[in-house]
């Protein structure tokens, strides 16, 4: 039976489902911290990880079909039941950051996804999805908040449990992974993230190099930019969106 792990404090979540899943724990498997004193995101940033916020971790199989569409399937799930609860306007930014975008107020970073591919003795290929949901931190006007990011507290009164977080969270990367195991699992998946996907038309930056404007999603969910009149497809990198002034 898939079991859940609670921590006051671990270095990361994701490490200790790394663990578990390689030791041939099952799908549903469940990785909680309070805090993480080495919270890790996407391309080995630090995810800062102090109390106030979901740090979870959940092993899921591999969707066979379409294994990279992943991390935008879970968004895509995630965002939808934050929107179907607390009617936030929600914006997925490629390819795994969940963003607020206020009526004339700037996009804000809410929550990301880390994905991690593991193999399993009893699953064989499997993933491990990483969640952090700013829940009660950074406190707005805070000198620990990181630029650019914002929390529920700052959107929703009274503000929700974090154990509430957790089931919302767990069931969208359940669901997402469910979903893409479906022959129209993958289509659907990037038809919600199309109508979802921060920043089209505006100018964006891939790794500090590649520049130019957001397009769109083509069908493997990669990024479409426009520069220099060539549809260059993103799979991978670090986008930097510059936000209209
Ligand atoms: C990102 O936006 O770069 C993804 C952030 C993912 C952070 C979560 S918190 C729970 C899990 N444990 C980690 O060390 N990282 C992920």
């Amino acid at each position: 039976m898939a079991s859940r792990e609670w921590y006051e404090e671990l270095p990361s979540t994701q490490a200790r489902a790394l663990e578990l899943a390689r030791g041939g724990s099952p799908a549903g498997t469940r990785v909680v911290a309070g805090r993480q004193s080495a919270g890790r995101g996407r391309l080995d940033h630090r995810w800062a990880s102090p109390d106030g916020g979901l740090y979870l971790s959940i092993l899921v199989p591999t969707p066979e079909r379409a294994p990279a569409l992943l991390p935008l399937a879970v968004a895509a799930r995630w965002a939808s039941e934050l929107h179907h609860r607390y009617s936030l306007p929600l914006s997925i930014k490629w390819p795994n950051d969940l963003f607020v975008v206020g009526p004339g107020r700037s996009a804000r970073k809410l929550g990301g996804i880390l994905v991690d591919r593991v193999d399993s003795p009893t699953l064989g290929s499997a993933a491990v999805v990483g969640i952090g949901l700013n829940v009660e931190f950074p406190l707005a006007g805070g000198a620990d908040r990181p630029d650019g990011a914002t929390a529920l507290a700052d959107w929703v009164r009274p503000v929700p449990s974090i154990s509430e977080m957790e089931e919302v969270a767990s069931a969208a990367a359940e669901v997402a992974a469910a979903q893409l195991a479906t022959p129209r699992g993958p289509a659907e998946v990037v038809r919600a993230c199309r109508g979802r996907l921060y920043g089209v038309g505006a100018w964006a930056r891939v790794d500090g190099r590649l520049r130019g404007r957001i397009e769109g999603l083509d069908d493997d969910g990669a990024l479409i930019l426009e520069t220099g009149g060539a549809r260059v497809p993103i799979r991978a990198g670090d986008l930097r969106v510059e936000e209209p002034a």
